[in-house]
């Protein structure tokens, strides 16, 4: 057991589940079900509000308007929906990652008294700011700095932006623990495992296993994916989300990056995490104990509830999702993935096993390849031919530190890119 995960269990001001360092240095914890800290409105920052996480977050908060104030947004391009989240909320500070769309924000919040800022430095400062709670909610990798500025000031951190655990892993646990950062698991699996999971009696739990839709092709020959486009790899049955998301349950990378990131945030061994296809995405995960009892989580497809759980935490917060009717539901099946038609679950026990920085490879190369394929520059299965082929040139190795981490990242793409571009690429995945 790592010293992330220990400290959960020994931190005596922290409620058993929180997947924290040590014990928060103020010692302030919200109170159970309101929300509040130490008597005053949670303060929360939202890193990538724009987006499907964000945007969900957004929602709960204008839902709640008496338990949470805002003190910052952040967007890559979205200055529009920024502004209008900005002043429906009363932020104090907004920030846009791309520098050209600078003047559009300011514009858009002139006369709000609202601070307004742009490029990678304002993102970290929006994350740096005094908050009680930060929503880590920016896709990829480029969420880390981010998150990192987050996580070292001691934050509470729900944790949806899951390139960052599997980009940086142990280090980033690492950081989590020397700063005494929490995170709270917010993709629905996690947050579900979270839920069920015994941090007082961890030698009680045997495995976790979380749950796939399997996508939109999960009943497609390789033939008929060969020739999906974009629209129809984004069209998820299930769940509404951001494309990037959306691509990687279609090809079942999502589940592979959640594979690994919950080996970091359970800290369990990849044989000890199991993954199982449900359709109807109705049990998002369950814990298996050593007298076979399986503790599951159910609910409707929708992200307000694991982000409502969180916002809450350790009480809960109201989510207006669809209470299950399981009569209605009426059937939940259950199948064993396809390793054949979709590789990308054995890539990631692969990288796994491999060592540190198979997964930072693996990450950075399916970034750069998910791009692609919605820039309708690849086909569908070459998304996973190219990361599988970024895999074999450059293996990845140890990591000792978060510049290693950087750099091979970097390396990843440029090899990943090199990779789609090159003349008759398409025929890799043949
Ligand atoms: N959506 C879900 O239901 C769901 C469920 C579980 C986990 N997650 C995870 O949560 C994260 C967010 O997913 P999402 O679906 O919400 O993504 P999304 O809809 O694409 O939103 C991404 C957010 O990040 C911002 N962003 C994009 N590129 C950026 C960059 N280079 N620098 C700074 N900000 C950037 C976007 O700003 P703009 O709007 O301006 O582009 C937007 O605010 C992902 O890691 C995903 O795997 C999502």
């Amino acid at each position: 057991m790592t010293g992330a995960m220990a400290g959960a269990m020994t931190a005596g001001a922290m409620p058993a589940g929180a997947i924290s360092g040590s014990a928060r240095p103020d010692g302030e914890l919200p109170v159970a079900g309101t929300g509040h800290v130490s008597g005053r409105p949670r303060r929360v920052t939202i890193l990538g509000s724009t987006g499907s996480i964000g945007q969900s977050t957004v929602d709960l908060l204008l839902r709640n308007r008496d338990a949470f104030t805002v003190e910052a947004l952040t967007a890559n391009r979205n200055t529009a929906l920024l502004a209008e989240q900005a002043l429906a909320l009363g932020a104090r500070f907004a920030a846009v990652a791309d520098p050209a769309d600078y003047q559009a924000l300011k514009e858009a919040l002139a006369g709000s008294g609202i601070e307004v800022a742009c490029g990678s430095a304002a993102l970290v400062e929006a994350a740096e700011r005094p908050a009680d709670w930060v929503m880590a909610g920016i896709v990829g990798a480029a969420g880390l700095e981010p998150t990192l500025a987050a996580v070292r000031q001691g934050r509470i951190v729900a944790f949806a932006n899951k390139e960052v655990l599997v980009c940086a892993g142990s280090l980033f646990m690492r950081e989590v623990a020397a700063h005494g950062a929490t995170l709270l698991p917010v993709d629905s699996e996690h947050n579900a495992i979270w839920q069920c999971f015994d941090f007082t009696r961890v030698e009680g739990i045997e495995t976790i296993t979380l749950t796939c839709s399997g996508g939109p092709f999960r009943e497609h020959s390789i033939e008929h994916m060969r020739e999906a486009t974009p629209a129809q790899a984004v069209a998820h049955p299930t769940w509404r989300m951001g494309a990037k998301i959306s691509v990687d349950s279609a090809t079942l990378m999502n589940k592979g990056l959640e594979l690994i990131e919950a080996h970091h945030l359970f800290q369990l061994a990849p044989e000890r995490i199991d993954i199982v296809v449900h359709p109807q995405s109705i049990i998002h995960g369950m814990v298996t104990y050593c007298d076979g009892s399986v503790l599951a989580h159910l609910g409707s497809p929708d992200m307000r509830t694991p982000i409502a759980y969180a916002l809450g935490w350790p009480g809960r917060t109201a989510a207006p999702t669809k209470r299950l009717d399981l009569a209605e539901i009426g059937r939940l099946t259950f199948e064993a993935p396809d390793e054949r038609r979709f590789p990308a679950l054995r890539l990631a026990r692969e990288v796994l096993r491999g060592g540190a920085g198979g997964p930072t490879v693996f990450n950075a190369a399916n970034e750069t390849a998910v791009h692609a394929f919605l820039a309708g520059q690849i086909g569908f299965l070459d998304i996973a031919a190219t990361v599988e082929r970024t895999l074999e040139r450059m293996p990845g190795g140890k990591l000792d530190s978060l510049d290693e981490v950087y750099n091979l990242d970097r390396a990843a793409r440029d090899l990943a890119a090199n990779l789609v571009a090159a003349r008759g690429h398409s025929r890799v995945a043949q």
